[in-house]
């Protein structure tokens, strides 16, 4: 059985299909039908939803986030509140959010208006004060094909009232609103259920909820072909685009093990857990040059639950961060059951789709080195649309340098083979060089010995092969220019 609240009310849910996502629980169990089905996928945002979690924050109990309800495990929000379009009017008074996409004309047909909804609900939550860069940042997972963006926009800016949008609110953050009253009694509840265990299951299906590192070991060496579920961002595609069915499920989210972020001396080490949004600041920190990307990596509500873990463990060819840890040497710890080892990243990828992990293995930690001054690090993804998209090529180069001369280059690449992978041509070229034109001309035309990348939807090869050499150029010519320069300057 799993236990969340929906809205103010403890809802519990037991005998179900555990595959079954928060979208589909809502519209067809209980006839919530508010939150919308666009592409059941997580790319359009018309099914987002906002989801509480408790947090150590006398002022701020509550951290609320946007999702995508369409790939979200249901059994993954045990312990959380939900809260749906329904339930945010105050009886007849409609949430600033709303009321503010009525007065700025926000809305024609509606399809996506639920989920521009829930978007600005969560941004409100989280920010005191409207700022552009931010709110484009919190819309970006959502798509909407009549009204065009201004007016939303807009509305994003109105729903904050300008007379209390300041400082002035004694360290709590966000809109005020019926959910403020009620955030110290909420989180309350919520801590009670923090080790109650979860578990869902419908005739050979099971879904498991272990709140320890070791529980998950013991159950992973136990049922070896179980799938590890954290955010569901990518796992979950292969419920609701393939039907496919999936015996075991284990969610990760729980085990706070898997959930911490580490600042050691000589390096990060993120947790397999960690999502996205909360690595982003330690990571733009240590490599400023990490934020563009990072901020196109999927959308809001994809970073707000997919992990890096996940990102590593699904072994896609096309995934952002791992031609980003190749560069940078991260590490993996890998567990089965009581014992650990290392791995490389680089030692990681076997084949498409298939990585080193043995039978009843899991990934518990990246270890990423932090990078010496001397490094010259850039990571470009390159996708059809600015946000919300799949890259088409993804290359990431730490380039280590005494005054002019290469002494250690690092780079990988997504989308130009099977598996994310080094260039290692490319780097020998590089090496041991003086860094100049010369040199990057030679370490394009080594390309060619590292990759035979495919034609698909995305991207020809050709297209892929000439993009890859000139962001070897675009590394180059961005050598002088501090971090705030590379930034793409505004959303679509
Ligand atoms: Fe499109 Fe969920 S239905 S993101
Ligand atoms: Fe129709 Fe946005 S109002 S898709």
């Amino acid at each position: 059985m799993i236990t969340f609240l929906l809205n103010d009310t403890a809802h519990q849910v037991d005998h179900i299909d555990p595959q079954t996502t928060v979208l589909d629980y809502l519209r067809d169990q209980l006839g919530k039908t508010g939150t919308k089905e666009g592409c059941a996928s997580g790319d359009c945002g018309a099914c987002t939803v906002v989801i509480a979690r408790p947090v150590d924050d006398d002022k701020n109990p509550l951290h609320y986030r946007s999702v995508n309800a369409c790939i979200t495990p249901l059994g993954s929000i045990h312990g959380q509140q939900l809260i749906t379009v329904e339930d945010l009017a105050d009886g007849a008074q409609l949430h600033p959010a709303q009321q503010a996409m009525v007065d700025e004309h926000g809305s024609q047909c509606g399809f996506c208006t639920p989920g521009f909804v829930m978007s600005l609900f969560a941004h409100g939550k989280n920010h005191s004060q409207p700022d552009r860069h931010e709110i484009l940042e919190s819309l970006g997972g959502n798509l909407c094909r009549c009204t065009g963006y201004r007016p939303i926009v807009d509305a994003a800016v109105a729903m904050y009232d300008p007379d209390t949008a300041d400082t002035a609110n004694h360290g709590v953050a966000g809109l005020t609103d019926k959910f403020s009253d009620q955030a110290a009694t909420t989180a309350a509840t919520l801590r009670a259920l923090k080790n109650q265990s979860a578990s869902l299951a419908m005739g050979d299906r099971q879904f498991f909820a272990p709140t320890s590192l070791d529980e998950l070991a013991a159950l992973k060496a136990a049922k070896p072909d179980a799938r590890l579920v954290a955010g569901g961002t990518d796992l979950s595609l292969e419920h609701t685009q393939m039907l496919k069915p999936i015996e075991t499920l284990i969610h990760t989210g729980r085990v706070p093990e898997l959930r911490q972020l580490e600042e050691l001396p000589n390096g990060l080490s993120i947790g397999a857990a960690v999502t996205y949004s909360a690595a982003m600041p330690a990571l733009v920190s240590h490599w400023p040059a990490l934020t563009e990307m990072l901020e196109r990596l999927g959308s809001k509500q994809v970073r707000n639950e997919g992990t890096i873990g996940g990102n590593i463990g699904n072994a896609s060819p096309i995934g952002d961060m791992p031609p980003v840890l190749l560069a940078l040497d991260a590490t993996l710890v890998l567990r089965r059951e009581r014992e650990t080892r290392q791995l490389a990243v680089a030692d990681f990828f076997l084949d498409y789709r298939k990585t080193a992990l043995q039978e009843g293995e899991f990934i518990e930690r990246v270890h990423i080195p932090y990078s010496s001054d001397d490094t010259l690090f850039r990571v470009y993804k390159i996708s059809k649309r600015l946000e919300d998209d799949i890259s088409a090529v993804c290359g990431a180069f730490a380039i280590t340098l005494k005054g002019d001369h290469v002494v250690e280059a690092r780079i990988g690449f997504g989308g130009m083979a099977a598996v994310p992978k080094r260039a290692a041509h490319a780097e020998a070229a590089l090496r041991g060089r003086t860094f100049d034109e010369s040199a990057i001309e030679d370490a394009i035309s080594a390309l060619s010995e590292d990759f035979a990348p495919i034609s698909d939807f995305r991207a020809s090869s050709d297209y892929r092969m000439i993009t890859a050499g000139n962001l070897f150029k675009r590394m180059y010519y961005s050598r002088s220019l501090p971090a705030s320069a590379l930034q793409v300057t505004e959303h679509a």
